[in-house]
C-alpha cells in the first residue's frame, strides 16, 4: 500500500511539472558544454574596430577550396569587364575533354536543373509545371531555346548557376565549379540539339 501511495505521488510530481514553464534556467546534472560563450548571427562584437562578429575574410589571404582561376571561378575575363564567350578548350582538355565533360553535364544538369528546366531544356519540368498550374508565373523557368538565352556567354550561363538569378536559387554550395562548366557545356548542347537549322552562307554573293 505504502508502495502504491510512493509511486502514485511520484507520478503526479513527475506529471505535474510536463507542460509547465519555468523561468528558472534548466537543471543541467554536469554542466560541461552546456553553455559556452557565443556571439550570436550578426550580434555586435565590441573587440573589434568595426564591431562584427561575423568576420570577414582578411585582406590578401586564399582559402585552400577556393579556385585558383578567378577566370574559371567567375566566368569573367581577365580584365573583368566581359563575360568569357566560351569555355577555354584547355579547360576542357583539363577535365577528360568534351566527351567526358557532357556526360557528368547531363548527370549533374538531370538532377540538378530539369526537375524545373526540363530534360529537354524547354522550361517545363515539374516544378514549372506545377507552378503554372498555381498561377506562379515568376517560378516558371525559362526555356533553354529561347533567343536571348542561346546567345548569352557561356561564363554569364556559369555565374547564372553559381549566383542564381531573381527567383532562381544559386548553385555554388551544391555545385563544384567543375561541375557548374561541365552544366553549362551541357545546355550548350541541348540548345544546338534544337538549333534552327543554319541559313546557308553568302548566298547573295554566291552567284
Ligand atoms: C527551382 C527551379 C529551378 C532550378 C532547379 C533551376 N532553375 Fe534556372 N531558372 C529558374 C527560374 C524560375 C528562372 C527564371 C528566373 C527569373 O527570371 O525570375 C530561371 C532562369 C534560368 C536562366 C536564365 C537566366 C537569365 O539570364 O534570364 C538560366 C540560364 C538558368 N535558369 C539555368 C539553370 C541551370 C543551368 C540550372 C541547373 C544548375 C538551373 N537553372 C536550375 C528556376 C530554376
Amino acid at each position: 500500500m505504502r508502495a502504491l501511495l510512493i509511486t502514485l505521488a511520484m507520478a503526479t510530481f513527475v506529471t505535474g511539472c510536463i507542460g509547465g514553464e519555468s523561468g528558472e534556467p534548466p537543471v543541467v546534472g554536469i554542466r560541461n558544454m552546456y553553455n559556452q560563450p557565443r556571439y550570436d548571427t550578426q550580434e555586435r562584437q565590441p573587440f573589434f574596430a568595426d564591431q562584427r562578429s561575423m568576420r570577414p575574410e582578411v585582406a590578401g589571404t586564399v582559402s585552400r577550396e577556393m579556385e585558383a582561376s578567378i577566370v574559371v571561378a567567375t566566368g569573367r575575363n581577365a580584365s573583368d569587364d566581359d563575360w568569357i564567350m566560351q569555355v577555354h578548350p584547355q579547360y576542357i582538355a583539363q577535365h577528360g575533354g568534351r566527351e567526358a565533360m557532357l556526360s557528368r553535364g547531363k548527370d549533374r544538369y538531370d538532377i540538378y536543373c530539369a526537375p524545373c528546366h526540363a530534360v529537354s531544356g524547354d522550361g517545363k519540368g515539374m516544378v514549372s509545371r506545377r507552378a503554372a498550374a498555381l498561377g506562379a508565373s515568376g517560378l516558371i523557368a525559362p526555356s533553354f531555346h529561347d533567343d536571348r538565352l542561346r546567345h548569352i556567354p557561356d561564363g554569364q550561363l556559369f555565374a547564372t548557376i553559381t549566383n542564381g538569378v531573381r527567383n532562381m536559387p544559386a548553385y555554388a554550395h551544391n555545385l563544384p565549379v567543375d561541375d557548374r562548366w561541365a552544366i553549362v557545356e551541357y545546355v550548350r548542347a541541348l540548345q544546338l540539339s534544337q538549333a534552327p537549322a543554319a541559313a546557308p552562307e553568302n548566298t547573295e554573293q554566291s552567284q
